[in-house]
């Protein structure tokens, strides 16, 4: 059997562990592994693909990024796309598709499998906020980046004396915050689930300076609505072909430092750690758990079981329907955002 291989979406430490992962299994079963060059615009317009030899794994489970390349390209928003991605697979010889990915690469997944197209899905977002699995690649990685960065963040900030806002990654959900920001002991985190004002934030760090308490660490999801916090209108700025805008242009992070700064007078910086986040190495958990999902991944192409993937929950892999992978975002419970608040 011949199987494709792809990264759609962007990049993030793991995917190397599991496209290493699917092809280890696969030449061990007598399989050819065809890598399809950055994502679904590899399977778009004339396909591109190459083969990807045993040699070619070697040494790339601790390599950041994807050795196959990414993209956003959308095949659901071109006309025809998905006819012309089943077209371009049957072109590729290619018998089974494994696409790794967050919501809009799974999206197109699960529209392909749909179609009948033979495709099976792997679990990909450092925002981890798909549903139906407690694991993504690259989350871990990124949270470890984020309370490095708050170590890192905290002695300057005690030594100045200052209030530091630190923005992260997190368009819809602040998974990357909360986590990030209870693993680098955050003295406020705030995140799209549960807003808060910019008065809120001043009472907050009112409160810290006269429990005596002269240095703020604050992380805060790049796509949080702050009431009070006016940001310029990022609506019509360049989208990807998902529809999204850039976060980064909205720069929560720089316009609540100069508020605060403003209404309290405490000196304030803003640090945004941007694509630091999805660079450099993964950490032992996404090497072990991309690994793991992707070794499932395979299994599920020998038992062709199209149209579904594997999930991390309760410990372990199972497997679950692509479609309700995608079906809404998984948004950080209550009772975690309050475990974070014990610690202000
Ligand atoms: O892949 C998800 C994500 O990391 C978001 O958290 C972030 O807003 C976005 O990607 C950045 O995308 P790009 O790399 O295309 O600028």
């Amino acid at each position: 059997m011949r199987i494709g291989i792809l990264t759609g979406g962007g990049d993030a430490p793991g995917l190397n562990a599991a496209i290493r992962a699917v092809g280890r299994k696969a030449f061990l079963a007598g399989d050819t592994l065809r890598g399809i060059h950055n994502g679904w615009a590899g399977l778009c317009d004339e396909p591109d693909f190459f083969d990807i030899e045993r040699r070619a794994l070697s040494g790339i489970l601790q390599l950041g990024g994807t050795m196959l390349g990414s993209s956003r390209v959308n095949p659901l928003k071109r006309p025809n796309g998905i006819p012309e991605v089943i077209a371009n697979l049957k072109r590729a010889e290619i018998d089974a598709l494994v696409a790794i990915g967050g919501d809009d690469t799974l999206s197109v997944a699960a529209g392909l499998a749909e179609r009948g197209a033979h495709v099976v899905g792997v679990p990909k977002t450092m925002d981890n906020d798909l549903s139906v699995t407690e694991y993504c690649i690259g989350f871990d990685s990124a949270v470890s980046i984020v309370a490095e960065a708050l170590d890192r963040l905290h002695t300057t900030a005690a030594s100045h004396h200052r209030v530091m806002v630190v923005e992260v990654m997190g368009r819809d959900t602040g998974w990357v915050a909360v986590m990030g920001g209870l693993a680098g002991g955050a003295d406020l985190i705030i995140i799209p689930e549960f807003p808060v004002s910019l008065d809120d934030v001043v009472k907050h760090l009112e409160n810290r300076r006269a429990g005596g308490s002269d240095f703020s660490i604050i992380v805060t999801s790049e796509g949080v609505q702050i009431k009070g916090v006016e940001l310029e209108d990022v609506r019509d700025s360049k989208r990807d072909a998902f529809g999204h805008v850039q976060m980064s242009k909205r720069g929560v992070g720089e316009r609540l430092a100069g508020l605060i700064e403003e209404r309290t007078g405490y000196e304030t910086r803003a640090t945004v750690l941007g694509h630091t986040q999805r660079g450099g190495s993964p950490s032992a958990y996404d090497r072990i758990w991309a690994t793991h999902v992707g070794a499932a991944a395979y299994d599920l192409v020998t038992q062709a079981r199209w149209g579904e993937m594997p999930v991390v929950r309760n410990g372990g892999v199972e497997v679950a329907k692509i479609a309700d992978v995608v079906v809404e975002q998984r948004r950080v419970p209550r009772k975690l955002y309050d475990l974070a608040h014990i610690f202000y």
